[in-house]
């Protein structure tokens, strides 16, 4: 079986084709860093725009590299949220008018859905699992205990692990996305230069807290302005390894307490650990993880670097995967939504209001 996935849910437009026996047949990706880059964040507007400017030419050379016709698919698939609405709203209709013309099913995918099952797609990897999801918009430890069966055992109370980056990237003037620019500048620093505040660590539970980490680095760059008149290169590296050195301590830290619960829910075994999302593609913060995993008796696995931050792939096997599960399903009555928890049991977070949970 084939589906075709659209993601159009922040700044990426992305088109792709998975077959059931998980080959990536087609992979097409426009990003629109440079449309943001001057803002120094995603404007909604534009983003939305950029997506209705491309989306359809994307998915005709999706076609073409897997030398299909829309009639050979078997199924479209969409973000319907959690993101920014214009841009669901894009890929949405696209891929419903697409469906209802060639007369196949629209099968709605969750955005965090599809980053918890992506390294699915390249790894035999059976359920339960701890899953790390660590992008932009979100941070989140979870036991993906099936398709569609997801429990929270922590979450950020204020920023996501990538916001971290990104906002400290735009403070060293680094640009936007900050954490590839970051990872990069940490290589030549020293992480134990800067001493930051570790929230939650030593704390039950493995919820997460990024906030006062971004207002130290500010005060520590204010410090190094105030000592040697400007931020010289040295700092801006060093600051860069601190900073990353420490939101992999946190997320070992917490990470730490959430295998502890993940054991006492689980009979013992040896269980798959997956870290998903943009700020898997940090290849420091991989390695950490995985020795503290691998440590404490779990299998470490991560999507290949390309496919941890938003692409069609991943909309398109997580579309898959509940296909296979109901050949009948059709979510051709689905909207998008732009708040969608994973774990629709937990309590909200932050952001409970009548867009529903953030997190
Ligand atoms: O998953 P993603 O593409 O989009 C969301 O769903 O949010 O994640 C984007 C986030 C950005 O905050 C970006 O700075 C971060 O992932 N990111 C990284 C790296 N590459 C992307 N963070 C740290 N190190 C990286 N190499
Ligand atoms: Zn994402």
């Amino acid at each position: 079986m084939k589906v075709l996935g659209i993601e159009t849910s922040c700044d990426e437009t992305a088109v792709a084709i998975v077959s059931s026996n998980k080959e990536i047949l087609s992979h097409r990706i426009l990003s629109q860093i440079d449309d943001h880059a001057e803002y120094g964040g995603v404007v909604p507007e534009i983003a939305a725009r950029q997506h209705i400017q491309h989306l359809d030419t994307l998915i005709e050379g999706a076609l073409a590299d897997a030398n299909l016709d829309v009639s050979d698919l078997d199924a479209i698939a969409a973000t319907t949220g959690p993101g920014l609405v214009g841009g669901l709203m894009v890929g949405v209709m696209t891929a419903k008018a697409m469906a209802l013309a060639a007369g196949k099913p629209f099968i709605s995918v969750n955005h965090l859905e599809g980053h918890a099952l992506t390294a699915r797609l390249v790894e035999e990897i059976s359920f339960p699992y701890l899953l790390l999801l660590v992008s932009g918009g979100h941070c989140q430890i979870l036991m993906v205990k099936g398709v569609g069966d997801y429990e929270r055992l922590g979450s950020t109370i204020d920023d996501a692990a990538g916001e971290a980056f990104d906002k400290t990237a735009k403070l060293l003037n680094l640009g936007y996305p900050g954490g590839p620019a970051i990872e990069k500048l940490a290589q030549t620093g020293d992480p134990l230069r800067f001493k930051l505040p570790k929230p939650l660590v030593n704390k039950p539970g493995c919820d997460f807290s990024f906030s006062g980490l971004k207002t130290a680095v500010r005060r520590a760059a204010e410090d190094c302005i105030r000592d040697n008149g400007a931020i010289t290169p040295t700092d801006q590296a060093d600051l860069s390894a601190s900073f990353q050195k420490t939101v992999g301590d946190c997320l070992s830290a917490r990470l730490d307490n959430a295998i502890d619960m993940f054991k006492g829910r689980v009979p013992e075994g040896d269980y798959p650990f997956v870290v998903a999302g943009g700020v898997a593609a940090n290849k420091y913060l991989r390695g950490q993880l995985q020795d503290l995993v691998e440590s404490r008796g779990f299998s470490f696995y991560a999507a290949p670097l390309n496919l941890c931050t938003d692409n069609g792939a991943m909309i398109a096997w997580a579309g898959m995967e509940r296909f296979m599960l109901d050949p009948a399903i059709n979510d051709i009555e689905v909207s998008p939504r732009p708040r969608w928890p994973l774990d629709s049991f937990a309590d909200p977070m932050g952001g409970s209001g009548k867009k529903g949970a953030k997190a």
